[in-house]
């Protein structure tokens, strides 16, 4: 299902391949190296279980802590090695026609076209304000993300229930909702039980547990049913269990709260410092990650490289070119080396 305008190494193009060891990374959109230490201790007290497998109470454990957090139910949860599973179990629900809203990450579009599903791109043109009228009523499956990867936009919770039809399941890609500073988690609809809405979220990126691949999805638990009928036993390992538990827990809950407040605030002074450069940051931005159109991005970033920085290329997103750009937010050390990099790299 590969149109011959769609390319799929492209759509499996991701930020880690932009940075070499060694880079200063603003390609990857993970907060850190490694997941705290809190977090580190409370899997590492687990390796002794690893004889065993994993344990349904373990699952139980995990999916209540996530259900609590989301004030949902157990069994709306279904708990997935990251989102990417999520994506990857989709066509399970035999859609007609998905539409996929761009740009925006490119696994959605690759698992359904893999898998033989009719794909249709929505292009959203910048400022990239989602207009739910350009989805066609024939798609049985709308994919959006919020915020989007890579504009960072937020897309109003009002705007993302215009896009709910009779017949239509709407999934809402939520990798980076826990990043998005504010009263609990602005545009969130996590929260909201409905049998046409799923929500897919991540602990990759505030947890920095990219390795251990942990995420989950909320939805009707007849949906969810269907999205797992047929996987493996034992289909996350014990870690990836006390992963999901331990960041599902209040505490956890209240420092991602923190770290979006951080990157709220590293985001504006990042803001502040591109523009000053002549750089064009779009905006408003929502994520923990900038988009950029700059006037030659391919010698850019070769020169950004050459100074051992790296940045992710944006045109294997739909919709975007060469000229984009996106960087992860950083704090002020890393922006500083960055700003005097770009200061030397333009011309
Ligand atoms: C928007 C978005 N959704 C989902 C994912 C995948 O998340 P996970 O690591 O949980 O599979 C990513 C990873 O880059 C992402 O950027």
């Amino acid at each position: 299902m590969f149109e011959d305008s769609v390319d799929p190494a492209m759509l499996r193009h991701h930020g880690d391949v932009d940075a070499r060891p060694g880079m200063l990374d603003f390609a990857v959109n993970v907060q850190g190296l490694a997941p705290p230490a809190w977090l580190r201790e409370r899997l590492a007290a687990r390796l002794t279980d690893l004889g065993r497998y994993p344990g349904a109470d373990d699952d139980r454990t995990a999916r209540a802590a996530v259900a609590t957090r989301h004030a949902r139910t157990p069994d709306e949860v279904l708990l997935l090695a990251g989102a990417a599973e999520g994506f990857a179990l989709l066509p399970r629900l035999r859609p007609r026609l998905a539409a996929v809203i761009h740009p925006s990450f490119t696994e959605p579009e690759l698992a359904l076209r893999e898998a033989g599903v009719p794909v249709t791109r929505v292009l959203l043109e910048r400022p990239y304000t989602m207009d739910p009228a350009l989805v066609p009523d024939a798609a049985d499956l709308v994919v959006v993300g919020n915020p989007t990867n890579p504009t960072s936009i937020l897309h109003p919770a009002a705007t993302l229930h215009a896009l709910r039809r009779p017949g239509r399941l709407l999934v809402i890609d939520e990798a980076f909702a826990d990043a998005v500073a504010g009263v609990g988690e602005p545009e969130s609809l996590a929260g909201i039980a409905a049998p046409d809405v799923l929500v897919l979220r991540s602990l990759t990126k505030t947890w920095a547990l990219a390795g251990l691949r942990c995420g989950y999805a909320l939805g009707a638990p007849e949906v969810l049913a269907r999205l797992a009928h047929g996987r493996p036993h034992w289909p996350l390992g014990t870690l990836q269990l006390e992963a999901v538990t331990a960041t599902a827990e209040p505490a956890a809950v209240a420092e991602s709260r923190r770290y979006a407040a951080r990157i709220a605030t590293d985001r504006a002074a990042m803001i502040e410092r591109l523009a000053a450069l002549g750089l064009d940051v779009h905006t408003p931005a929502t994520g923990p990650f900038l988009l950029l159109r700059v006037p030659d991005g391919p010698l850019l970033r070769k020169r950004l490289a050459d100074r051992c920085i790296a940045v992710r290329r944006a045109d294997t997103f739909p919709g975007l070119g060469p000229d984009h750009l996106r960087l992860a937010v950083r704090g002020p050390a890393e922006v500083d080396r960055l700003v005097a990099a770009l200061g030397e790299a333009l011309w």
